[in-house]
């Protein structure tokens, strides 16, 4: 054969490879709304920046191949001009089904990036294990799993879920650090809803069993919701925007922009009654880079808000009580909630800024009986661990232990401001003077007119910053208008931050 026959035999079997599951399929994956494994890809990368991996893996038979590509498209791109890691599952080559080379391809692409330390994004698109290679399939969905737990804390992994994630296949997205879904397009379950129909008799939809909005407001397995595929990868490109390329990293600085609105509408945010609440996203952003804060997981216990932001610059992981949503309450999903975000920006050097409104955990026989205790444990031992700089402002309320656990000074936050408006006790004021003064209430002529004036007299006592100020657990009470100049300054005195944990094998999170 000659050169150019050869050469023409590499055009021919990469347009072949490129072609994937061919026209038919391929007009059938557009009208189901969804676009191929390659037109996403070039949509997530810089133009023209994505190189292929293992390109022709598959069939020996190679002028034949039955299963272009072996149902996936691995590589790496550029997003903002940094190296990203991608595998997209092809759902027109058997289903983007996942078999030995399939899984082999994945395993390439997590290893090439861990050997790089750069990020990985999978897009999901897949029926599942190829049935047809059994075991093979399945050992090859273990071989991911430990690849994404060995990864963990190393790299960056995003899950996009762009189709059908079904079976044990969910676990690779469960085990990375985040999971977007585009809505009405995928779904993700352990079981579909014809097993479920078998076995309970319940009927469920694929969509309410497993779309994109199930999990990113009920179950909380997801963090984000996208519209459509080109808004899931303008996001994508986002959050990637926020992150360090590894764990050894800082994310990218970028040059400071004032926040919009006007400083001064900070004081005029927390209601004068402590009864009333408020957005505390208000705040949020009046304080960071251009108002420009991306929530994760803003569907999903949102008494608690937790997302990304810059401040004079520089990434930072944001957390904060929300007044609007059960006045701000922890409870378990919250606690999961902020436990895992802190996890995450600790692994990569995000800095904690923490904004403290909370009036305790959520009280009830729900919440005891489904571990309040130990999901709570899980925010306070995520702040305990964490050695990024931790700075909390404590805006109203601060009661008890979800005081302690929303990066309080005990557990080590570097500095803790707090407005003239915190009100930092063991519990709310009435709470605390049914009790301290049950018997004064109880003999007073007037027991109503008597609660009120010692509920007033507690409040001016003790639920104010002072006490907390004195005994050295807030560094200082600061004028509202000067957060972000506050925070400014204290991460750049942090900046050199260096903290080491006691030599460990690894610690023992409640899970
Ligand atoms: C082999 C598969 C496949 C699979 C789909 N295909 N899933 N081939 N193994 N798991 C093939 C189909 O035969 C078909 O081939 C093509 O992909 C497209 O599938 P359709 O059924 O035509 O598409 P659609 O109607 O959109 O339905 C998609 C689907 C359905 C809902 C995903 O295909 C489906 O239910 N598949 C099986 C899902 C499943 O039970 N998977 C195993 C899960 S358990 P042709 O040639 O006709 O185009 C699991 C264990 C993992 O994954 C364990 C990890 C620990």
């Amino acid at each position: 054969m000659s050169i150019q026959e050869k050469m023409e035999r590499l055009s021919r079997l990469r347009d072949k490879v490129k072609a994937g599951g061919g026209p038919k399929r391929i007009e059938k994956q557009h009208e189901a709304g969804k676009r191929t494994a390659r037109e996403r890809i070039d949509m997530l990368f810089d133009p023209g920046t994505f190189t292929e991996l293992v390109t022709f893996a598959g069939d020996e038979d190679i002028d034949n191949l039955k299963n272009p590509g072996e149902g996936v498209v691995a590589g790496y791109g550029k997003i903002d001009g940094r190296t990203v890691f991608v595998y997209a599952q092809d759902f027109t080559v058997s289903g983007g089904s996942l078999g030995r080379i399939h899984a082999a391809k994945i395993c390439r692409v997590l290893d090439a990036a861990m050997k790089v330390g750069a990020p990985v994004i999978g897009l999901n698109d897949s029926g599942g294990a190829r049935i047809q290679e059994g075991v093979d399939a399945l050992n090859g969905y273990g071989e991911i799993f430990y690849r994404n737990t060995r990864a963990s804390g190393v790299i960056p992994q995003i899950s996009v879920i762009m189709g059908p994630c079904a079976g044990g296949a969910v676990y690779s997205p469960a085990l990375t650090d985040f999971i977007i879904m585009v809505k009405n397009t995928s779904q993700m379950f352990i079981t579909g809803p014809q097993v479920i129909k078998a076995v309970t008799g319940e009927e469920v939809s694929m969509e309410v069993l497993g779309g994109a909005m199930t999990h990113n407001q009920t179950s909380g397995v997801a963090h984000f919701a996208s519209e459509d595929e080109s808004d899931c990868m303008a996001l994508i490109r986002r959050l990637i925007g926020f992150l360090p390329q590894n764990n050894m990293e800082t994310a990218p600085q970028l040059p400071a922009r004032e926040p919009e609105g006007d400083r001064e509408d900070l004081l005029g945010i927390i209601p004068d009654s402590p009864h009333l609440s408020y957005n505390v996203k208000k705040i949020i952003s009046l304080v960071v880079d251009g108002s420009d804060f991306l929530e994760v997981q803003p569907y999903y216990a949102m008494n608690a808000v937790v997302g990304f932001a810059r401040i004079n610059g520089r990434a930072v992981g944001i957390i904060a009580n929300q007044p609007d949503y059960l006045a701000g309450c922890l409870d378990i999903n919250a606690s999961d909630k902020i436990a895992r975000f802190v996890r995450f920006c600790d692994c990569f050097n995000l800095p904690l800024v923490t904004f403290m409104d909370v009036p305790g955990f959520l009280p009830g026989t729900g919440q005891e009986y489904g571990g309040i205790i130990r999901h709570g444990a899980k925010m306070l031992y995520a702040y305990s661990e964490a050695t990024v700089p931790k700075v909390t402002i404590i805006l109203r309320k601060a009661y008890g232990g979800a005081y302690l656990a929303m990066c309080s000074s005990s557990l080590r936050a570097d500095n803790v401001f707090a407005w003239p408006t915190a009100e930092i006790a063991v519990m709310g004021p009435e709470g605390a003077v049914n009790i301290i003064y049950r018997n004064e209430i109880a003999q007073a002529e007037n027991q109503d007119q008597a609660r009120t004036r010692l509920t007033a007299e507690y409040r001016d006592r003790f639920a104010n910053p002072y006490i907390a100020c004195a005994r050295g657990y807030v560094d200082d009470v600061i004028d509202p208008r000067d957060t972000r100049k506050k925070i400014i300054d204290t991460l750049s005195m942090l900046a050199a931050k260096k903290e080491s944990l006691p030599a460990k094998k690894h610690g023992n999170i409640p899970l």
